[in-house]
């Protein structure tokens, strides 16, 4: 048997752990969480988070223990974060399940997209599952109890900004509310800003949601200018010793010249970093079985997403130092490495953690080498 048979057939104890864990989760949870509910994708996601939301304290402490710890602490915009991998934004959009987050093995959530208004997103179905191609598409359209209902659940479990109740740093994305005009855009973003101020880690805007008429618009240099410009002032003015750190969350489509500028835009202004990618309109990469779904209005993401995400986090990483939080189409800890090799210092899961559950999770939290890039 010579070292490399050996270097490439051993499997350390975590492997096997998550390789079991994949196996169950496939085996047993998937199909049963795909099938309840009639198969409603939208209805099972509720109810799962209803139900995690539930989970008793004395469960949640134990959790850990089996779904293991989060590794590779890092500080980030002046965050402590436990970890390395996160909740996108939109999974948990009114923070409901937020409690139990960090049990599974997550190091910190964006909650979110919440709106300054309350609104009830698209028409149903707005949520469809493409198995096959390991992907979903979606045009929820922000669909959430509003930035109040957020920051009132948050205040009443005594969560505060840096105060670690959740056990992890908490990220809130903002949208903007869909019968505001775009033109009163900054005033909505600022009401959601200041009433979620006290309870959040981090804020990341939204201006990339396929979802929503027009947003996508604002990642435009004038319109991101003003937007931005006047986020970081009022976060400035709500404390000037600790302006609580912005990110702006991009779409995946954008050409090299539009990143150019946004980039510069941000810089300017002083946004804290960026959240690489939102889903995609495009469609390439589905399964053949899969190509009639092509047609859905909505954002792509999953394993479709993989390399146009990856490309975003790259051409970002070319043009600043500013830290980067990946996202899109990361479906193994092989994916995750990928998106810090090159060069986000976090990662963020959606489509990965439906398809695989919590063992994505912890192979990502025991991948060994998260800072090679910048080593
Ligand atoms: C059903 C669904 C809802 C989403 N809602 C939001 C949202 O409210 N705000 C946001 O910034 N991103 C939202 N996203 C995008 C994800 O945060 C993430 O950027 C994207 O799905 C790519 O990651 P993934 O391939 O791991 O899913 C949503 C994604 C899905 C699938």
């Amino acid at each position: 048997m010579t070292a490399a048979y050996v270097a490439r057939n051993v499997v350390t104890s975590d492997e096997l752990i998550v390789r079991l864990m994949l196996v169950g989760y496939r085996a047993f949870v998937r199909p049963v969480l795909f099938t309840s509910a009639n198969g409603d994708p939208e209805e099972i996601h509720q109810r799962t988070l209803g139900m995690m939301g539930n989970l008793p304290e004395s469960l949640l402490d134990r959790i850990p223990l089996v779904m293991g710890e989060r590794c590779n602490p890092v500080r980030v915009a002046g965050i402590d974060f436990p970890g390395r991998v996160g909740v996108a934004a939109g999974l948990d959009k009114d923070g409901v399940a937020a409690r139990a987050w960090g049990a599974v093995g997550f190091a910190f959530a964006e909650l979110g997209t919440v709106t300054a208004r309350a609104q009830p997103g698209n028409r149903q179905p707005r949520l469809f599952r493409l198995p096959h191609s390991h992907a979903i598409i979606n045009r929820m359209g922000f669909n959430n109890a509003g930035v109040e209902a957020l920051a009132a659940r948050l205040d009443q479990w005594g969560v505060r900004r840096g105060n670690e109740t959740l056990g992890y740093p908490v990220g809130v994305s903002i949208g903007k509310t869909r019968v505001t005009p775009l033109a009163e855009a900054v005033d909505d973003y600022l009401f959601s800003l200041r009433t979620i101020a006290p309870y959040a880690d981090y804020i990341a805007i939204n201006v990339s949601s396929p979802n929503t008429a027009g947003l996508r618009s604002l990642q435009k240099r004038e319109a991101l200018g003003s937007l931005t410009g006047a986020l970081v002032e009022t976060t400035r003015e709500l404390d000037p010793d600790r302006p609580i750190p912005v990110f702006v969350k991009v779409a995946p489509d954008l050409s090299e010249g539009e990143l150019d500028a946004i980039i510069e835009v941000c810089e300017t202004t002083g946004i804290s970093g960026f959240v690489a990618a939102n889903t995609t309109i495009g469609r390439q990469f589905l399964h053949p079985s899969e190509l009639h779904l092509s047609t859905q209005a909505g954002g792509l993401s999953g394993a479709p997403l993989t390399r146009k995400a990856l490309r975003t986090v790259t051409e970002i990483a070319k043009r600043t130092d500013l830290p980067i939080m990946g996202t899109g189409g990361i479906m193994s800890p092989a994916d995750a490495q990928a998106f810090f090799d090159a060069g986000a210092v976090l990662v963020q899961l959606y489509t990965g953690f439906i398809y695989s559950g919590p063992a994505l999770i912890r192979g990502i939290n025991t991948l060994t080498h998260p800072d090679r890039a910048r080593a």
